[in-house]
């Protein structure tokens, strides 16, 4: 059993689709340990994305992320970080296939729904920055 952090975008939140989102990974067997509605402050948005600081998309995503409230969870379950990024498809809706999170309701690559942690280190990072 591992965990990661599912971040509902203010998109996502925004549409209403928070349940439906939350319910795609409780189908497939995952269990939510934490549950958090905030907003991201600026601070904590640059530094849940400091891995993008110097993009060309960086300044988009902070105030994009900022724009609104986001629901955060942690998921359990077993191989929790690769089954959670296959549910929730490539990062360019455009681009994932029907069936995923994104590709079902994402509208563009940076309102694309929900988020993901793509390693145990951004676990850790993203993890203490909305539940630590
Ligand atoms: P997310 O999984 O939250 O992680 C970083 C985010 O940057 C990504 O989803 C996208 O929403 C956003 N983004 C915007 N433009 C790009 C881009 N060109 N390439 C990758 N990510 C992008």
């Amino acid at each position: 059993m591992d965990r990661t952090v599912i971040v509902v975008k203010p998109d996502g939140v925004s549409r209403g689709l928070t349940d439906t989102i939350l319910a795609r990974f409780e189908n497939d067997g995952f269990r939510i340990t934490s549950k958090k509605n905030l907003r991201f402050t600026l601070e904590q948005a640059k530094e849940f994305y400091s891995p993008h600081v110097g993009k060309d998309f960086f300044q988009e995503l902070i105030s994009f992320i900022t724009s609104g409230p986001v629901v955060a969870v942690v998921i359990e379950g077993r191989n929790a970080l690769e089954r959670a990024r296959q549910i929730i498809g490539t990062t360019d809706p455009a681009s994932a296939p029907k069936g995923t999170i994104r590709g079902d309701y994402g509208s563009g690559i940076t309102t694309n729904v929900v988020h993901a942690s793509d390693s145990p280190e951004s676990f850790r990072h993203e993890w203490k920055i909305i539940f630590g």
